[in-house]
Order: structure tokens, then C-alpha cells, then sequence
């Protein structure tokens, strides 16, 4: 089957290269869509060196040779679209329809399953603004798996954290695989 996996500038982005691999492990092919802020924590050769696939940044800059944009061509390839991690700031765009970089764009133009896995200081998790993203993203159809407890980068213990790569693509997994079945 066929994942796209969205990045974004959470200091958790390294664990995104771990469910890339996941993907290729079990036989996928993998697209990476990565935000600017993203491109802070890991670079986008990383990834595509994990997926030996282009890795998309910016929506303006296309290879010569591809037409399509590529939040369209992201969006008709993905089977499923993983967002791990997800920010609290690409939340609230999933939220308002806001797509102004080549992750959001290619969230409105997905047709798919959507997984998002947040991942933030406990304090933003809480935040009212976060959670009436999430919960009228839920109530839109959009997957959720939840932030674990844990030691977070800010230095406490607390709701936040990234939950393991091999669940994120186990439920991504099965969801695609529902979707598939459905068509
Ligand atoms: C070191 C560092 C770690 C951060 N970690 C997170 C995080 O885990 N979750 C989050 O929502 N924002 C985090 N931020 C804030 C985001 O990077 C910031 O809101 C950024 O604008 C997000 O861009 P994006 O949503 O387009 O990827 C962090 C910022 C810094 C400097």
C-alpha cells in the first residue's frame, strides 16, 4: 500500500524517520511531505534516503519533468495519510482549511484516511484552542492517535508525547487497509 507521511516542526520529528522505516519494513511505499519548520529537526535527505522517494517541501518548486503539483500527486497516491508528528500550529490549519504549504494543501486535497499523532508540551496539548481543533477534526472523520504521558523535552512528566512509531503504523496500517476493502 501507499503512505504519505507529514512532518512538522515538533521536536518529536526524529521519531517520524523510525515510521518511515516501518513502512519500508513491512513492504509500503512511502512519501514524505515535511513543513519548513520540520526541515529544522531532520533534513528532508533523511527521509529520502529512508523512502528512496523525493521528499516535498514547498509547494512552488516541482521538478521539471512532473506536471502535477505535488500536494495532488501526494494526495492520489496515498492510501493513507499519516501526520507524525503533528504541531499544535498544523492542527489548527487542518482545522480552518488553511493550506499554505505543501502538508496542509495536500491534507484538503486528500480523499483518503487522515492519522494525525500530536505531539507537544503538555501546556499547548491543553491548550482550548488545541482541543476544539481536535475534536472538530474528529467530528469531520480525521483519525486521532492521542499523545502518551511521559518525560517530555520541556523537563517534565505529562501528556505529549509521541506514542511508539510501530503503533502509529500499525492503526495507519489497518486503516488503509479498511479503506481499501470499502472501495
Ligand atoms: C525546539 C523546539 C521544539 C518544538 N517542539 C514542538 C512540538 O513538539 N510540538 C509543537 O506543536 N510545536 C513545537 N514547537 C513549535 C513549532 O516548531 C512552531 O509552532 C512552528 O511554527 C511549527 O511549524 P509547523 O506547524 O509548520 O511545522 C517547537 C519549537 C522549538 C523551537
Amino acid at each position: 500500500m501507499n503512505f504519505v507521511v507529514g512532518v512538522t516542526g515538533s521536536i518529536a520529528a526524529y521519531k517520524a524517520c523510525e515510521l518511515v522505516r516501518e513502512f519500508v519494513k513491512a513492504g509500503h511505499d512511502v512519501r514524505v511531505v515535511m513543513t519548513k519548520s520540520a526541515c529544522e529537526f531532520v533534513t528532508p535527505l533523511t527521509f529520502r534516503t529512508l523512502s528512496k522517494n523525493p521528499v516535498a517541501v514547498t509547494l512552488f518548486n516541482q521538478e521539471e519533468d512532473n506536471w502535477m503539483p505535488a500536494h495532488i500527486e501526494l494526495a492520489n497516491f496515498a492510501d493513507a495519510f499519516v501526520i507524525a508528528p503533528c504541531t499544535a500550529n498544523v492542527l489548527a490549519k487542518l482545522a480552518n482549511g488553511i493550506g499554505d504549504d505543501a502538508l496542509t494543501a495536500t491534507f484538503l486535497a486528500c480523499t483518503s484516511p487522515v492519522l494525525v499523532a500530536p505531539s507537544m508540551n503538555v501546556h499547548m496539548w491543553e491548550n482550548k484552542s488545541t482541543q476544539a481543533n481536535v475534536a472538530l477534526l474528529e467530528q469531520r472523520g480525521v483519525n486521532f492517535v492521542d499523545p502518551e504521558s511521559g518525560d517530555l523535552a520541556c523537563g517534565v512528566n505529562a501528556k505529549g508525547k509521541l506514542p511508539e512509531p510501530a503503533k502509529i503504523a500499525a492503526v495507519a496500517i489497518e486503516l488503509a487497509q479498511k479503506h481499501k476493502e470499502s472501495k
